[in-house]
């Protein structure tokens, strides 16, 4: 039965709320099997993402592949298993774009990076480690680049640079990877920028080989349980990926980052979402709006 189903069934059980309740719970349980179903055989853990953005994400793979309801699809994916991949891209929603909020870039280099730099400088250090946890097609990691460019001007060589970039979606990756991107995509970024730290290349524009080889991309799950690939973290970005997942993955994958912070550590979770209780209570906050916190040195605690 698809979420469509469930609506038809509503309204025909208007008069009879035992009906749709039955309704609505058996839609429940048999979404959940095709969740667990896609997670054992296909890979992927949509198991924790809030329901609502999910269905109507799947509600279209449904209609995409001609099938009815959810017991229809889950028949589907037996016989078309590439479909796993196709929905995995389906579900994980792309939206970006280069400095896409302005707000939480300026912040970061107004409050983050001088106080990151002049704690290095005084430290005689020399590395900086930042991670952009859901990359995407590498907007953000290469916004992050751009940012520390301006930011250090001729001291950048100073500094031996890493950003780690990472996502779910492979596609994404690859295409982050390759760094050519749109007219469209690079329009709204100011002419001085586009034109310092792009190259045109056939009709688009390719990312600068100085700020190119500041990133490194891999691919990585939020939702695994695995230990996070990377430790002593100066800088975490973790924007719009939050308002996807229920609160219960929110604050393991929040304890998770937490972790990989250095001490001091920054975590920017940019305007769109809502930090946990529990994460308030082991930060400081920077930046109300841009959601900008640093790390204290709190143990975690039980959650
Ligand atoms: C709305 S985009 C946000 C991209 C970028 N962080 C930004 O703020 O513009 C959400 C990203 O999260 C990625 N994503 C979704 N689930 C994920 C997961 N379990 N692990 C890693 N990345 C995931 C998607 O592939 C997508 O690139």
């Amino acid at each position: 039965m698809s979420f469509h189903d469930t609506i038809s069934t509503k309204s025909i059980a208007k008069s009879r709320p035992d009906i749709e309740n039955i309704a609505i719970e058996s839609n429940t349980k048999v979404l959940n099997l095709l969740l667990e179903k896609v997670y054992l055989e296909g890979g992927y853990d949509f198991r924790d993402y809030k329901r609502g953005t999910l269905m109507r994400r799947l509600d279209r793979r449904l209609y995409a592949t001609g099938t009815k309801s959810y017991l229809e699809y889950i028949q589907f994916l037996d016989t078309h298993p590439e479909e796993y991949g196709r929905l995995a891209n389906y579900l994980t929603i792309l939206v970006s774009g280069f400095f896409r909020s302005p707000y939480t870039f300026q912040q970061m280099a107004g409050l983050v990076l001088p106080e990151l730099v002049l704690t290095k400088v005084n430290q005689g250090e020399h590395s900086l480690r930042f991670w952009s946890t859901a990359c995407g097609r590498g907007e953000e990691p290469y916004s992050i680049a751009i940012l520390l460019a301006q930011f250090l001007g001729d001291k950048l060589g100073d500094f031996d640079i890493q950003i780690y970039a990472t996502d779910i979606n492979r596609q994404a990756l690859r295409e982050a990877e390759a760094g050519v991107y749109s007219r469209k995509d690079v329009e709204s970024l100011p002419p001085g920028i586009r034109e310092r730290y792009f190259v045109r290349n056939n009709g688009g524009y390719e990312v600068r080989t100085e700020i190119r080889q500041m990133v490194r991309f891999s691919h990585f799950d939020l939702t695994s349980t695995i230990k996070q690939p990377f430790t002593d973290l100066d800088c975490l970005f973790c924007c719009n990926i939050l308002i996807y997942l229920q609160e219960q993955l929110q604050k393991r994958l929040l304890s998770m980052l937490y972790e990989a912070l250095a001490i001091p550590g920054y975590l920017i979770l940019g305007e769109a979402e809502v930090p946990t209780k529990n994460l308030r209570e082991k930060v400081k906050c920077l930046d109300v709006k841009a959601r900008i916190y640093k790390k204290n040195g709190e143990e975690w605690g039980i959650i």
